[in-house]
């Protein structure tokens, strides 16, 4: 049998940092109502004519390092991104050109914040029937160019980020087994309305920023949350007490505190990025493994579960040994 481990980690963040002392001067906010309503004390901002491919490039460098890979070596890239550098072509492409390499399959997959779960599924699959051997799975975005500024109830929550993990072909586990999802019917909740064949309009600006009901998505996401780690753990007969670290979507401490709660994990086996990074949608998953792998935390042969939630709504998880 074919599976896939992860071989190698890396991350990125911009330079720039945006605490939330610095938003109380841009909109009606406090860093109080922030931090007990998100857990979040800071996000990084890309610089101007920063792209989601700077972000993704310089994550992709450290993973392949960690990995002892070329950037020849890759023979897959997927890139989980609602932020990408133009409409065509894909940020995947773009990522591909910029590592100097050209012929293998290069992707992007649009899956709002579950982008990081629905790639690592792909890649995955790729590798376990032998279509590739050494996947780059990205997930990574400018968030803050589609957060609305004078919007308090969405710009506290976002940042911008990238992730990446080199996935290789291997005999044993690795990635046990990952389970993707969407109900479409959700778009209202969460969503940026403004797009390309409905008829992009400059002056319909504020629909090109994200728009959410955060209570409707907050009760959502718990509730799937719960429900994709019990359909993770019963279809590998894995006990919840089994688990070594659980690294969540980071959107919000509350979110994951509940989640955390119904695995009965303590949070120190918890990986919480949130209040440094925000919410950096598809990268947020691998920010936080890569932060956790390189501080020390997670060391090989331990089983994690990955869990993600985001706008269709989307919503996945993978169970893997690293
Ligand atoms: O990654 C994709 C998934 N996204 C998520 O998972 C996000 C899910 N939602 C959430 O995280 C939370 O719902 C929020 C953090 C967005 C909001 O927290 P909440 O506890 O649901 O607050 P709320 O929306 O019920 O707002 C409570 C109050 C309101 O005032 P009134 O109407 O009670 O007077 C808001 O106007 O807080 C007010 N408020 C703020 N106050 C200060 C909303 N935003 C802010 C703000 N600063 N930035």
């Amino acid at each position: 049998m074919i599976y896939s481990r992860i071989a190698g980690t890396g991350s990125y963040l911009p330079e720039k940092v945006l605490t939330n002392k610095d938003l109380e001067t841009m909109m009606d906010t406090d860093d109080a109502w922030i931090r007990e309503r998100t857990g979040i004390k800071r996000r990084h901002i890309a610089a101007d004519g920063e792209t989601t491919s700077d972000l993704a490039l310089a994550a992709t460098s450290r993973a392949l390092e960690m990995a002892e890979l070329d950037a020849d070596d890759i023979d897959l890239i997927v890139v989980g991104t609602t932020t990408p550098d133009k409409v065509f072509p894909s940020t995947a492409c773009i990522i591909q050109r910029r590592l100097g390499i050209s012929g293998c399959a290069a992707f992007d997959v649009q899956a709002a914040c579950s982008g990081f779960v629905y790639g690592l599924d792909v890649a995955d699959r790729y590798i376990r029937t032998g279509a590739a051997k050494h996947a780059l799975v990205i997930g990574a975005e400018t968030l803050s160019r589609i957060t609305n500024w004078e919007d308090r109830t969405t710009a506290v929550l976002f940042g911008d980020g990238a992730g990446a993990v080199i996935l290789q072909a291997t005999d044993e586990p690795g990635i046990i087994s990952t389970h993707i999802h969407a109900d479409g019917k959700y778009e209202d909740l969460l969503e940026v309305p403004q797009g390309i064949s409905n008829g992009y309009d400059v002056l319909r600006a504020q629909e090109a920023y994200i728009q959410m009901n955060g209570n409707a998505v907050f009760r959502r996401a718990v509730a799937t949350l719960d429900s994709i780690a019990r359909e993770t753990l019963e279809k590998n007969n894995v006990d919840k007490h089994d688990l070594d670290w659980f690294v969540p979507h980071q959107a919000n401490l509350r979110i994951i505190s509940a989640a955390a709660r119904k695995l009965d994990m303590p949070m120190e086996r918890v990986i919480v990025t949130v209040d440094e990074h925000a919410n950096t949608s598809s990268a947020s998953i691998p920010l936080a493994l890569d932060t956790a792998v390189r501080d020390g935390r997670i060391k090989r042969g331990e089983l994690l579960l990955f869990e993600a939630f985001g706008a269709g709504f989307t919503w996945g998880s993978a169970l893997l040994r690293f």
